[in-house]
């Protein structure tokens, strides 16, 4: 039995298994990817701290923070947050994260939307890749063991799911079932916003696993209505340009190559705005020329390469076609500020939890803050605390094996990559940025119909070794979960706020100040509103 367990290998779950073992824990990081692959790796802008005190103060990121939240945040858990930013920064410094550096050797921090502060810090515009390489190079030196290509089918709890003493994962390499027991669960297991596989900045990997084997657990899920859509990826490939070239002074144009936004503000206006202009036939672009070939060179090297190997476009002399995509969920598995769920034992972190920070909105830079301060909040309270479980747990391995066998045995063949298809588009255009109590009802049914489809699905693919298509089926019914309780969430929030556009209620009802949970009773979902702590 380890003493803690993490699901999931990103930014978050490495930082609170160093965080575990400083406590002379035995921890185990568990991983469907390789570590090295996690979507902390495509973080590319920065991490907010206020490092120098001089025009910039902590209270001004706490304010500029709880402002893009709508008011649907705890401002002490932002302060929590917004304290601790400076010591994470320092931390990540000492165990050999390369930061950018000025003139003076001092840490660079660039301009990102929803302030006019410069506060983000950051690695060139490879932030996340070499923050979670520095990170996994220390958790090697720590001995924290780690189990590759496994991944998450359900978790152990007892009889009466109030507590969690494990999980079953499922090993891709074999398709062999495993239980593996803990003392405490921490799921690190990424956000959602790869539901809209089709537009989103996210890997492919995030097919919100962790969220969906939790809800079925009966773990409360709050705040799923809140999807962050990045206002610029570059046109048809889903390639993040980050904010920071706006940030770095770029400008967007319309067809007109005439500017006509604010570039800096909120990620939702902005995005909201391209997307109006696209639905009428206009194309919208990222103007970066001014900046100059030797800045572009220096701050965004990568964006520069992608843009010209997927798009044949050179930034530095072309304007580049963009548009907008779901990049971050706000939602998430309902926490406290140490990560602790409605479960016994059972932790959550990361882009999974909703730990009442962001809102409706996060401020881009405060994602890669929170990884990091969360992640060594939470995994120090999970490696200290554990409550003995006083019924019998049960694990449904043999259940499973038998879900898995049949899949592997029945020669149905529905092609359930089309459903995804579909299921992707239109989510993007029924509970994308503009979304209405008909369009999310009509998504709803569609998704209903699709979890109908899926018990009759088999895959084509028999073998045990290294199965994609069995792997991809598991996925895919996990993001229909997810699909679901995100439209229902937005179904129950009959107002605007935020990334929660409805064209139905245009207006941000002040009485709704309040976060939404969702929940599994009895196999009904139960949505409802609840105060902010
Ligand atoms: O645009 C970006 O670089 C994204 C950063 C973030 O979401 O924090």
């Amino acid at each position: 039995m380890y003493d803690v367990i993490i699901v999931g290998s990103g930014g978050a779950g490495l930082t609170a298994a160093l965080s575990a073992k400083q406590e002379g824990k035995e921890v185990l990081v568990i991983t469907k990817t390789l570590v090295t692959h996690s979507q902390t790796c495509q973080a590319q802008g920065g991490i907010n701290a206020v490092l120098y005190e001089n025009e910039d103060s902590i209270e001004q990121h706490i304010n500029d923070t709880y402002k893009a939240s709508l008011n649907l945040a705890s401002k002490q858990n932002i302060k929590y947050l917004c304290e601790h930013a400076k010591d994470a920064i320092i931390w990540l410094n000492k165990i050999g994260v390369p930061f950018s550096r000025d003139e003076n050797n001092q840490i660079s921090q660039r301009k990102f939307g929803g302030t006019k502060m410069l506060r983000t810090c950051y690695s060139s515009d490879y932030t996340g890749l070499k923050i979670l390489q520095t990170l996994y190079d220390k958790c090697l030196n720590e001995k924290v063991e780690f189990l590759e290509e496994h991944i998450l089918l359900d978790l152990i709890m007892d009889e009466y799911k109030i507590s969690c003493a494990g999980v079953t994962i499922l090993d891709i390499k074999s398709s062999e079932l495993k239980d593996i027991h803990a003392k405490s669960i921490i799921l690190a297991t990424g956000g959602y916003a790869g539901i809209y596989s089709n537009k989103t900045t996210n890997s492919t990997s995030n097919t919100a696993d962790g969220l969906a084997i939790a809800y079925k657990n009966k773990v409360e899920l709050s705040n799923m209505e809140f999807v962050q859509f990045h206002p610029t990826t570059l046109k048809h490939t889903n390639i993040l340009i980050s904010e920071s070239a706006r940030g770095e002074g770029g400008f967007l144009l319309d067809c007109n190559k005439e500017r006509f936004i604010d570039e800096l503000t909120t990620r939702d206006k902005v995005s909201r705005a391209i997307y109006k202009k696209q639905s009428d036939n206009n194309d919208v672009y990222l103007d970066l020329r001014h900046l100059g070939s030797q800045k572009i060179k220096e701050i965004m090297p990568q964006e520069r390469d992608l843009a010209k190997e997927f798009s044949n476009i050179l930034i530095e002399e072309e304007i580049l076609p963009i548009e907008p995509a779901s990049h971050y969920s706000m939602g998430g598995i309902k926490v406290d500020i140490n990560g602790q769920t409605n479960i016994k034992n059972l932790y959550a972190l990361g882009e999974c939890a909703q730990a009442n920070i962001h809102g409706a909105n996060r401020l881009g830079g405060n994602s890669l803050l929170e990884l990091i301060v969360m992640g060594k909040t939470v995994g120090a309270y999970a490696a200290k605390n554990h409550i003995k479980c006083e019924y019998q747990i049960k694990s449904n391995i043999e259940d499973l094996n038998v879900q898995i066998n049949t899949l592997l045995t029945n020669d149905n063949c529905l092609n359930f990559y089309e459903d995804k298809n579909r299921l992707a588009d239109m989510l993007f255009s029924k509970v994308g940025l503009f979304r209405s109590k008909d369009s999310l009802y009509q998504a709803l049914d569609q998704v209903r119909k699709l979890r109908d489809n899926i018990d009759n699905i088999g895959i084509n693919d028999k073998s045990k070794v290294y199965n994609k298509n069995l792997i991809d089926y598991i996925e895919y019914k996990n993001t229909l979960d997810i699909a679901k309780v995100t439209i229902l969430s937005a179904i129950h929030r009959k107002e605007s706020r935020g990334s929660h556009f409805r064209v139905d209620y245009e207006n941000t009802d002040e009485e709704l100040n309040l976060i939404t949970t969702i929940k599994l009773n009895d196999g009904i979902d139960c949505v409802y509103y609840e105060d902010i702590k």
